[in-house]
């Protein structure tokens, strides 16, 4: 698996930038669809009961899971983002670690699910870690929601956003090899939507690590240049409208 970027240093400063604008974050990005978590936890080869949010963020899919019974822990390196998801889920055992040092016991938990984040791991490690974590039979599900570029106005926009990592995942350009002590990793695809308008899906595309970490001057003519887009499609430029997106879904056993 090739990195998203081959800059070490602009990689790491992508991968801690989200925490300082962890509420606009909480607010704008999408969740996952019930669904492709469903997947992940039928994979589980006895009943699932204990989850991780492996690189939770605010808890778009920690939500997720609570909504499907798991009892889940959040472990999120960055403390703002982690405050956010404290505010918006208190129940929920949330614990600042990262992936590549789990603060969580041996055989403790039954899936590990990771949305949105394993480009940003030391992928080694951080196998090595979950896999000391699950218990045998257990699933690590790493997921990424993406713009569904078969629609012909989200590829245009999202050329212009040039949308993100996670993209090249949905292509193919990307794949998973077997981490040491997993079954080979399935794959799966779900259609999601998000509800947005122009200002709304301009705030989201702010909170991309690629615009977080711009200079401010690229950062503006690429939203203005956004902006411009939307309010000239017909599907977009007239109120509420629905932005479609795919989430690709990867799925491996432990054994
Ligand atoms: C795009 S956000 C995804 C957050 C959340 N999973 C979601 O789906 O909304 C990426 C998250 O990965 C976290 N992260 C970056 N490097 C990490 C690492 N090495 N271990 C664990 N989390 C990491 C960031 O702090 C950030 O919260």
């Amino acid at each position: 698996m090739t990195e998203p970027t081959h800059d070490p240093e602009l990689h790491s400063r992508r991968a801690s930038s989200f925490g300082e604008e962890a509420a606009a974050y909480a607010e704008h990005r999408p969740d996952y669809p019930r669904a492709a978590l469903a997947w992940g936890l039928e994979g589980v080869a006895h009943p699932a009961k204990d989850g991780l949010d492996l690189a939770a963020g605010t808890g778009k899919l920690t939500q997720g899971l609570v909504e499907l019974g798991v009892s889940v822990t959040a472990v999120e390196p960055d403390p703002g983002m982690l405050a956010e998801l404290t505010r918006l889920l208190p129940d929920v055992t949330a614990l600042l670690g990262k992936a590549e040092e789990i603060p969580l016991p041996d055989v403790s938990v039954d899936a590990v699910f990771i949305g949105q984040a394993l480009h940003w791991f030391d992928l080694e490690p951080a196998f090595a870690e979950i896999a000391r974590v699950l218990r045998p039979g257990g699933i690590v599900q790493p997921l990424w929601n993406h713009d569904d570029v078969s629609v012909p106005w989200v590829a245009e926009f999202s050329a212009i956003v040039r949308s993100g990592v996670s993209q090249a995942w949905a292509s193919g350009e990307r794949t998973l090899d077997t981490p040491p002590g997993f079954a080979p990793f399935e794959e799966n695809r779900f259609h999601h939507a998000q509800r947005r308008t122009v200002d709304s899906l301009l705030a989201t595309v702010a909170t991309h690590s690629h615009l977080l970490v711009a200079e401010p001057a690229e950062r503006d003519r690429i939203l203005a240049a956004a902006r411009a887009y939307l309010l000239s499609n017909p599907a977009t430029g007239n109120g509420e409208f629905d932005l479609p997106l795919l989430t690709t879904v990867f799925r491996a056993r432990r054994l």
